[in-house]
């Protein structure tokens, strides 16, 4: 349901979506390559756009009053595009998880739209949305607890062909999980362990595999690799990159730290308090991050070389992350903001190239949303 208070706010400096190709169609195939022909023609599988989620804060216990909103995710917006992993980063309670579970219509938006290949999956519903979904898949942070430890591996894997049949009728169901099985590098022949008999990396593969069996074309992954061992994320994370070449697949892959998403986005969004602070490709948010807020998280993230960790410009963020019920007026980073200005409390930065490196050929002309965008070394301040 759009909320009327946001139209008049500030719209994140995104290019609208462009006109999908309205062919006349007369059967669902002629629907489904009528929407495959606007990613052929190089758009993105999935444009969001000034995406809204504010959850109601209610009082009393009979009459429930709204008396505020957690505003969990507040305007934002982002391109993927088909074969591509972009990172979303931010603190705990920015809002990653809130985008992941709208992107996958677990939660309705407030405001914005979610276009995958040029539709506006926010406003599906029915079989629509069930074919949409379909393609929509999810791998979950917490591989014990996102697995049922009554069903087998097997049933787990498989779960998705009962809503689906279609994939896999119900002959063919147990070969196709053996299959999936063999593809995430688990032994087959473990289809009827149940996840107690796996360790945590092993689980993670089953995660993977049951995202897998839809056949999807995008995978939202939240925090995938945090709650395993460091060894074992990174057989994990190579598991993935292996996949998405294998199956052509697009990644939303989101974390807390920056160390672990660089090694398989090629771009990546960084979030603070509901919104996209600032948004580039893997070398201009690592080399030449021009937000105060990346600048930060950059430098806390661990540098193995001694040198560089002796001339690194480490930047210590002071105060609490402030609300998201009650965001600070202008820039939401302001409090915590080494270089804050008035202009910061009154004027709300836009996601946007800045000005000063408009048109200009430098890494640092990618989108940031402050007033006083510029270029820090952090990491290699040698
Ligand atoms: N169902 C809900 N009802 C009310 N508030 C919610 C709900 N879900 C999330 N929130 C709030 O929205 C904000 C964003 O939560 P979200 O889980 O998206 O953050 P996150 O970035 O994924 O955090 P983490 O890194 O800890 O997983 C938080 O303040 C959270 O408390
Ligand atoms: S707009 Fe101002 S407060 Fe916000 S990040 Fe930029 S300098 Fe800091
Ligand atoms: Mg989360």
């Amino acid at each position: 349901m759009a909320d009327p208070t946001k139209a008049d706010e500030p719209q994140d400096a995104m290019p609208n979506v462009s006109d999908v190709e309205v062919a006349e169609v007369h059967s669902e195939e002629e629907a489904v390559a009528a929407l495959d022909a606007n990613v052929e023609r190089g758009e993105p599988i999935l444009q969001v756009r000034n995406l809204v989620k504010h959850f109601p804060l209610t009082q009393g216990i009979v009459i429930k009053r709204q008396i505020g909103a957690v505003k969990a995710v507040d305007g934002v917006s982002f391109d993927l595009h088909q074969g591509e992993t972009l990172g979303i980063v931010g603190e705990s309670g920015c809002g990653k998880s809130t985008v992941a579970k709208l992107l996958m219509s677990l939660e309705t938006a407030t405001a914005g739209e979610v276009f995958y290949k040029g539709q506006d999956i926010t406003r599906l519903s029915g079989r629509a949305l069930k074919a949409v979904r379909r393609n929509i898949q999810m791998i979950f942070q917490d591989p014990y607890t996102s697995l049922n430890p009554r069903m087998t591996v097997g049933d787990i894997i498989g779960e998705p062909f009962d809503i689906h049949p279609e994939v896999a009728p119900k002959g063919d169901r147990r070969r196709k999980v053996m299959d999936l099985l063999d593809v995430v590098g688990l032994n087959p022949e473990y289809i009827n362990r149940y996840p107690h008999q796996f360790s945590g990396g092993q689980r993670q593969r089953i995660g993977i595999a049951r995202g897998l069996a839809l056949n999807p074309e995008i995978i939202i992954c939240d925090e995938p690799v945090s709650a395993l061992d460091v060894s074992v994320q990174a057989q994990v994370i190579n598991l993935m990159a292996r996949l998405q070449d294998e199956f052509n697949l697009s990644y939303i892959f989101i974390a807390h730290d920056l160390s672990i998403v660089r090694h398989i986005s090629d771009r990546v969004g960084v979030m603070y308090l509901g919104k996209m602070a600032e948004v580039g490709t893997d070398e201009q948010i690592y080399e030449y991050p021009t937000h105060p807020y990346t600048q930060a998280l950059l430098s806390a993230v661990p540098v193995p070389d001694p040198e560089a960790r002796e001339h690194r410009d480490r930047i210590i963020l002071t105060g609490d992350v402030p609300s998201p019920a009650n965001p600070p007026s202008g820039c939401r980073f302001r409090t915590r903001c080494w270089k804050a200005q008035d202009k910061c409390a009154q004027e709300e930065p836009l996601l946007a190239i800045p000005e000063r490196f408009k048109g200009s050929d430098t890494p640092a002309a990618h989108e940031s949303a402050c007033h006083f965008a510029e270029v820090k070394d952090v990491v290699h301040a040698a």
